[in-house]
């Protein structure tokens, strides 16, 4: 289980630093796990050396660090400038990053997606329309700077027939992870991309076995579940779904009945973890408080339980302390603060992080310039 890597860490640098006041306080300290960020500096789908350090400062001994969404294939892409995994030159350009990380003895999963509709045909090889579980376009959006609108292109239908060459893709970028040096995926299966547009009921509108009845739903994930497990063996996969979430347009009639048919059907494939999102998160970037919880699917999935969604120290804290989550899963905060788990130890100020420069392709700006806390006058407080 993954929640132990942390406790011998833990109890190292207790010994070094001598605090044992700092035991409780610190309980999560490697519960503590970045959060997969799109930051769009990938330039033509390549990772860049300057995620070498972007990684490296988000990496602690024993911390677990999921990497940004990372396309399977050539029609995976929506977005300019994210890194994919289905060429060599891409798999080349992930290893000194993915080592940078194990240099400092983080752990390190890929999330692999494919946005299925969620794109355009400049995006898509030969112009073509990108592929989803329907026809059914997407609503035009206005973009992350609050400025462009996205105009999305009617998808195509995939065919029955050509189902399981998607699944392969899936499998071929998890044995690409693999041999770029990552511990394991992560399947994107939230947020409305391709994965969810077949599990949630208000897009998927098929009537073959990939369509109507929840199970058929599900069965498109499923299959991909069981290919990388085969592939690069279950204790390596992980997979995040939204349930609740009606991002991208990718509602559902019966948000419990999905997200716990999906926690009682990974627990056959024996896959690491389950990373659910919060169903106070609607969307990507809200919180609103809501009265559905993640409990049920938490108590039905064997492996380990991961969630992210709004929380802050006392709620990661609280999450953990009343056995809602094996580890708590931080985006924003962990974008603005390359050290936070150390700022979660001293119960010290944040960084705010600033929207604007979320997505920038600047290599820097926004990206590896957020400040580190000075720990100094911290640790001689404590000793005093
Ligand atoms: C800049 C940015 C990029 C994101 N990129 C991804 C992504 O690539 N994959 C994903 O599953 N979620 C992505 N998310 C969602 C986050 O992983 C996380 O679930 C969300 O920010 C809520 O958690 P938080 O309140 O701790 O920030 C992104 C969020 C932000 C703000």
């Amino acid at each position: 289980m993954l929640q132990f890597y942390g406790f011998f860490s833990f109890e190292f640098e207790l010994l070094v630093m001598g605090l044992i006041e700092l035991r409780l306080a610190c309980f999560v300290y490697f519960r503590v796990v970045l959060a997969p960020l799109t930051r769009q500096r990938s330039y033509n789908n390549v990772p860049q050396p300057h995620a070498i350090l972007y990684y490296s400062q988000r990496t602690t001994k024993g911390g677990l660090l999921i990497a940004e969404a990372t396309g399977v294939s050539d029609t995976a892409q929506g977005y300019p400038d994210t890194p994919g995994i289905w060429t060599k030159e891409q798999v080349e350009a992930w290893k000194p990053i993915v080592d940078a990380v194990h240099a400092k003895g983080g752990t390190f999963f890929c999330q692999i997606w494919h946005v299925g509709r969620v794109s355009n045909q400049d995006y898509q090889p030969n112009g073509q329309a990108p592929i989803s579980s329907t026809d059914k376009p997407l609503t035009p959006q206005i973009r992350a700077n609050g400025v462009d609108i996205a105009q999305f292109t009617r998808p195509r239908r995939l065919r029955t027939d050509e189902i399981p060459q998607i699944v392969n893709d899936f499998r071929l970028a998890a044995r690409n992870a693999i041999e770029a040096g990552f511990d394991g995926i992560e399947l994107h299966g939230a947020h409305g991309y391709l994965i969810d547009q077949f599990m949630k009921d208000q897009v998927n509108d098929r009537t073959d076995q990939y369509g109507g009845s929840l199970e058929n739903r599900c069965r498109f994930a499923l299959e991909i579940v069981e290919a990388v497990s085969n592939e690069i063996g279950a204790d390596r996969v992980g997979i995040r779904l939204s349930p609740f979430a009606n991002y991208m347009e990718s509602g559902d009639s019966n948000p419990e009945a999905l997200g716990l048919y999906m926690a009682e059907s990974l627990n056959k494939y024996g896959i690491l973890y389950c990373h659910m999102v919060d169903p106070r998160m609607k969307t990507v970037g809200e919180k609103s408080e809501c009265p559905h919880s993640l409990l049920l699917m938490r108590k039905a999935f064997k492996g380990t339980f991961l969630v992210a969604g709004g929380y802050d120290r006392e709620d990661g804290n609280k999450a953990i302390a009343e056995g809602r989550a094996d580890l708590v899963v931080y985006g924003r905060f962990f974008l603005a603060n390359p050290d936070l788990p150390r700022r979660f130890e001293f119960n010290a100020p944040l960084n705010k992080y600033n929207r604007e420069t979320f997505y920038v392709s600047d290599p820097v700006v926004g990206y590896t310039d957020y400040p580190f806390l000075d720990t100094s006058s911290y640790v001689t407080k404590k000793k005093h």
